[in-house]
């Protein structure tokens, strides 16, 4: 089946597993969405149905994932007919493969048209910090935002630049293109958000973004639903791009080790961001508020910090290079999400990689334009099915796709795969494993009755308030 050797497919080499798997995992999940559906479901008890759901739901899932792929040496599709060959279900597996590549077509379609605005706004803050700041009053800013939501051609624009930065990466392949950029830009985009986090304690609204963030309210099935789908998202879980970056794992790694660094920087980069946005936002007068944030929370990431850095002492330095570090945080999670979608064409059909990714990637971006353009060009997309397009594609992907191909990969690995061989796999690079039961009850119960239950009771309309 896999007609390359390991040597071709190509590896990572030392952290370089650790550094594109965090890269993968922390992007605008974490610095763009997770503020805004924090906000609009209301903060505390969904911030800690999500922390709750990393620790016992999205860390087991994700040692499956990277010790399935490292095993099998093969993209999802791939590794789940190598590893189904001689269980119950047999090829059938593989849906699970199916259902991630699909995931990952429909996640970087929409993607690529926020990692484009990251773009748009690191030029507009090139200009500002040159220019002066022109968008004083948040609700300015919010203007000036809806008028390029509402200009198709550059929502397009931004959108195919950062699709044509993608496949370049992608291109070049595991070593030279997805190790190297990811190297260098994790520390730095730390160090942004550090300075911008001690900055807002000192900013009026940081004490009701503590109170936001961390006050327990009622909370609806559908927030839980967003927040395990989030879970979801934010690590890459759930259709594969562990399973595929795990293929390039070398077996000196420990999996266990590298999944706890993965989840605990994920989720630290997560939470000082809306801890950032929401001090910002609630700096705002109320009136103010409402009519700039309400209406528009996706845009949060945009319409909030410039007003904070352009009062920062050397935020003119600041605010461009941090659009540029989140540009390029996108870039390290659009990597793989084509990287699982193209290694699929390679490793079973066995494509070429530069004509894998020429067609899987033109194919996303038209796919995508619909979504870039459903934001405020053309009303039609932005009605449509009640969410619009893009809402419509990012709610199926996420809130769906991805959960539902996590309950297979842990109902799979917890209950149909040999317990030897998982066992082997985990203490390859790692030693002896001692919360292995722990991780097996995780995996065969845990995971799949909270993902099930929360499945049911949406399809239910039931309400858990
Ligand atoms: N984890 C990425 C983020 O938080 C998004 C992503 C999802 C990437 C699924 C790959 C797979 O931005």
């Amino acid at each position: 089946m896999s007609r390359q050797t390991p040597e071709q497919r190509g590896s990572f080499g030392g952290l370089g597993f650790i550094l594109a798997a965090a890269g993968s995992a922390i992007g605008l999940g974490n610095i763009w969405k997770f503020p805004y559906i924090a906000y609009e479901n209301g903060g505390g008890s969904f911030v800690l149905v999500y922390l709750a759901a990393i620790l016992i739901i999205g860390s087991p899932i994700m040692v499956a994932e990277v010790l399935i792929g490292r095993r099998t040496q093969q993209s999802p599709v791939g590794a789940f007919l190598v590893l189904a060959k001689d269980v119950a279900g047999g090829k059938a597996w593989s849906v699970i493969g199916w259902l991630g590549i699909l995931a990952g077509f429909f996640i970087l379609s929409y993607y690529a048209v926020v990692a484009g605005w990251t773009v748009y706004y690191f030029g507009k803050c090139v200009s500002w910090s040159i220019n002066g700041f022109t968008a004083e009053t948040a609700a300015g800013l919010g203007t000036e935002f809806g008028a390029f939501l509402g200009n198709g051609t550059q929502q397009v624009f931004f959108q195919a630049l950062f699709m044509g930065f993608t496949m370049g990466v992608v291109i070049l392949g595991v070593k030279g293109g997805i190790e190297r950029t990811t190297k260098f830009l994790m520390p730095l985009l730390m160090s942004i958000l550090v300075v911008l986090a001690l900055a807002s304690f000192r900013s009026p609204g940081f004490g009701e973004a503590i109170g936001f963030l961390f006050h327990l309210g009622p909370i609806d099935s559908a927030g839980l639903l967003e927040a395990v789908g989030h879970s979801f998202f934010t690590l890459s879980l759930g259709m594969g791009a562990m399973i595929t970056y795990g293929s390039y794992v070398s077996r000196q790694d420990s999996i266990p080790r590298a999944t706890a660094t993965i989840c605990l920087l994920d989720t630290l980069i997560a939470i000082m961001a809306s801890l950032i946005m929401f001090t910002i936002i609630f700096g705002v007068p109320v009136a103010e508020r409402a009519t700039t944030f309400t209406s528009r929370s996706a845009t949060i990431l945009f319409t909030t910090l410039p007003r904070m850095f352009y009062e920062l002492p050397g935020g003119v330095l600041l605010s461009p290079v941090f659009y540029l570090l989140v540009a390029l945080a996108a870039l390290t999670s659009t990597i793989s999400l084509l990287e699982v979608v193209v290694a699929y064409f390679i490793d079973v059909r066995g494509w070429t990689r530069r004509f894998a990714t020429m067609v899987v990637g033109g194919l996303i971006f038209l796919f995508g334009v619909p979504s870039a353009l459903s934001l405020g060009a053309s009303p039609a997309l932005t009605g449509l099915w009640g969410r619009g397009f893009f809402g419509t594609v990012d709610y199926l992907a996420s809130n769906w796709l991805l959960p539902v191909g996590g309950l297979g990969i842990a109902i799979f690995t917890g209950w149909v795969l040999s317990s030897s061989v998982s066992q082997d796999e985990i203490e390859t690079g790692h030693g002896k494993f001692g919360l292995k039961p722990l991780w097996m009850f995780l995996l065969k119960f845990v995971c799949p009755l909270a993902i099930g239950w929360i499945i049911w009771t949406v399809l239910n309309g039931g309400d858990f308030s």
